[in-house]
């Protein structure tokens, strides 16, 4: 697939078949996503893959961790939460978590972060070139220290997004945006000629 028939191509799905992915085809997309550019060669992306039944377990650590909630919720207010997220989690096969590592240099740490996000756009476009479905999701629940310790996340690392995965059952929404001449400022050769 050429690289402007991958990008043009690729649209966030949120429906999946209940198809499991094979774990070759996971394996594919994560050796495809960690060719992302990254400053010094830090390699700073950390992948938690959670399929079948470890979703389960996952939908419990996020109601452990709101039931932990500082100030605490009511009860309905952690029922409803959990039903949310436990439907949200079954909704496809297999979500890959993304950390990035951090460090004590600021600089680098948000160059890890950048490095990590242009890992998830590959692993996003991977994906849709081995005809699978993929949405990019955030959300506070992968930053609970239940489901941290669930996904072996590393201790100093940051939630950059969790890649919902599977075999998209879901007709092709188009989606807009804006030209890029919109968002272009092309400074004016005269300008930056020498004196
Ligand atoms: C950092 C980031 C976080 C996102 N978080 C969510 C999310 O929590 N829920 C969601 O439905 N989509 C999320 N998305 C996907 C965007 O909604 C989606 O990319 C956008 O609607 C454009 O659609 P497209 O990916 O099909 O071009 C996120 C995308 C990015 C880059």
């Amino acid at each position: 697939m050429l690289v402007e028939e991958a990008i043009l191509g690729r649209r966030s799905v949120k429906v999946f078949d209940s198809r499991p992915v094979p774990r070759s085809l996971i394996e594919q997309c994560l050796s495809l996503a960690i060719w992302a550019p990254n400053h010094k060669l830090t390699e700073p992306w950390r992948f938690s893959v959670v399929t079948g039944e470890a979703r389960a377990e996952l939908s419990h650590r996020v109601h452990q961790d709101l039931k932990a909630s500082d100030p605490p919720i009511s009860w309905a207010v952690l029922e409803a939460a959990s039903l949310k997220h436990h439907r949200k989690i079954h909704s496809a096969p297999v979500i890959i978590v993304v950390y990035a590592l951090q460090d004590d240099d600021s600089l680098r740490s948000r160059e890890n972060y950048a490095a990590t996000a242009a890992a998830i756009e590959n692993l996003l476009l991977a994906a849709h070139s081995l005809e699978l479905g993929a949405i990019w999701r955030t959300g506070s629940i992968f930053e609970g220290r239940h489901v941290r310790e669930f996904l072996h996340s590393p201790p100093r690392s940051l939630f950059v997004g969790a890649v919902y995965l599977g075999y998209s059952a879901q007709r092709d929404t188009p989606r807009r945006r804006t030209e890029a001449q919109s968002h272009t400022y092309w400074v004016p050769v005269s300008d930056t000629a020498p004196d």
